[in-house]
């Protein structure tokens, strides 16, 4: 049995530089505000496909939690995710305080996600875009990676962040990694762990709306919104924040062809989102 090699941990972002020389051949970086799950574990998998050197960060971030959100509560298993770190072999972990990465105190200046920040999470999480930008920005700089790897479950964080690295010329590929599920089909999340068990078997229900949305892809855009909302209206413990479809780029939705469909809810004080791709039939001359 081969020994696991510790990864190196460093808190300072002067540490990291220092360490961050060190690596050889390609760099890839997972970003992670920790309670890992097989989610992350699937972006870890895959940054070592593409990196000679894989970075982890482990930082959760207040920026981007509201004051009413759930930033105290919000899952903290430091040694339980460090040893996860061993496991997939990951060679440097990045897990600063919020005084080490802010030492002036909360950034005055701020990524602006622009319209597409303030509409879906944004609209229902204001100022969440440009909390999640600026770190993801200043974790780009920090640790100047070849590749960085985000999961599709968070999937207008994915389109921001290809945005943000397309619209300031940073020179890095962003990869989306297919959402890891459960049984059920319930999207992996940490937020998961908070979820009672009757909570839990309601919380499937977003998936199978999706499903439902998918499946009714032939029938048009209208038919893939009405399968989907009839699932999570049959389920009494949601509360269904959005449910919206979207062209891949989170555009209005497309007459066919490829679309999106997000899903935003809440079942007691845990709040979930999940999407999926929709074919939606019909010809470039209209009809279906
Ligand atoms: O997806 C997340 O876990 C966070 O939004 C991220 C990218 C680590 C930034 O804090």
């Amino acid at each position: 049995m081969t020994a696991l090699r510790s990864p190196i941990l460093v808190t300072d972002p002067h540490a990291l530089a220092r360490e961050r020389e060190l690596l050889s051949g390609p760099v890839a970086v997972v970003m992670t505000m920790g309670a890992l799950h097989d989610g992350h574990l699937a972006l870890l998998r895959q940054a070592r496909t593409r990196g000679a050197s894989v970075i982890a960060t482990l930082f959760v971030n207040p920026l981007q939690f509201g004051p009413n959100e759930d930033f105290d509560s919000y899952p903290r298993t430091r040694e339980d995710d460090l040893a996860a770190f061993a496991r997939e072999q990951v060679d440097l972990v990045f897990a600063p305080s919020a005084a080490e990465l802010y030492p002036a105190g909360p950034p005055g200046v701020r990524v602006d996600p622009g319209p597409l920040g303030t509409m879906l999470e944004g609209a229902s999480r204001p100022g969440f875009f440009h909390g999640v930008l600026t770190v993801v920005l200043k974790m780009l700089h920090l640790t100047r990676p070849d590749a960085a790897f985000f999961g599709e479950k968070d999937y207008q964080q994915l389109t921001l962040v290809r945005a943000m690295v397309a619209d300031f010329d940073l020179d890095v590929e962003i990869v989306g990694v297919p959402t890891v599920r459960e049984y059920d089909g319930l999207a992996l999340s940490s937020r998961n762990r908070h979820l009672d068990p009757d909570q839990r078997r309601s919380a499937g229900s977003l998936s199978r709306a999706l499903a439902a949305g998918a499946a009714a892809g032939h029938l048009g855009a209208a038919a893939v919104q009405e399968a989907a909302a009839a699932v999570l209206t049959a389920e009494p413990c949601i509360a269904v924040d959005y449910l919206a479809l979207t062209d891949p780029q989170l555009g209005p939705p497309p007459a066919y062809g490829e679309a999106r469909l997000l899903v935003a809810a809440r079942i007691g004080s845990t709040r979930l989102i999940d999407n999926a791709v929709i074919a939606i039939a019909g010809t470039a001359t209209g009809g279906d």
